[in-house]
């Protein structure tokens, strides 16, 4: 019997591509990331997406892959930093999936994004500024998950032991 899925949700570079691989790999499940899902739907990378049709169309498509599956068992969805701005999105990952929080500071952040071209809402003047803005509209969208994980200072290994645990005590 499958179990039931893991939704990953945070800002950009909090680390959630590399926990889900790692869960993948620890939990038997299999990994879908919604980012590489649209850009091989698409035939188009994220960015391109962003530039030729605008967010908004971008929110769309993430919203019906998400719709398409969340019911499905036996899944870690790397989900994109962006897709808790649908309210429509929160709710139907948290009735079907544990959906889990990965927390990171402005600064842990910053580090991990700075030097990677290939987000849209990255590629701007002042990188900082738009974390903290973007983090503070979001943050408390993103709370309403089942579990926030601190990532702060932690390694990506002891980020999944967490995510294990938590799960296992649940
Ligand atoms: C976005 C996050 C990105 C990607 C797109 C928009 C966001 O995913 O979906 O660039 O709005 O936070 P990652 O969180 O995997 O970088």
């Amino acid at each position: 019997m499958k179990s039931k899925s893991i939704a990953l949700i945070g800002f950009m570079g909090s680390g959630k591509s590399v926990a889900s691989k790692k869960l993948e790999e620890l939990m038997s499940m299999e990994r879908v990331s919604t980012d590489d899902k649209i850009e091989e739907q698409q035939g188009h990378k994220i960015i391109d997406i962003f530039f030729e049709k605008g967010e908004d169309y971008f929110r769309r498509l993430e919203h019906d892959f998400i719709k398409s599956i969340a019911e499905t068992e036996g899944l870690i969805i790397d989900c994109g930093g962006g897709v808790v701005l649908d309210p429509e999105n929160i709710k139907v990952l948290k009735q079907y999936c544990h959906l889990i929080y990965l927390k990171a500071s402005v600064q842990q952040i910053f580090e991990r994004v700075k030097d990677d071209h290939h987000r849209p809402l990255m590629n701007v003047p002042d990188p900082v500024g738009q974390i903290k803005e973007l983090l503070a509209l979001r943050e408390e969208m993103y709370e309403q998950a089942e579990f926030i994980i601190d990532t702060d200072g932690k390694s990506n290994d002891e980020v999944c032991q967490e995510i294990v645990r938590v799960l296992k005590n649940e």
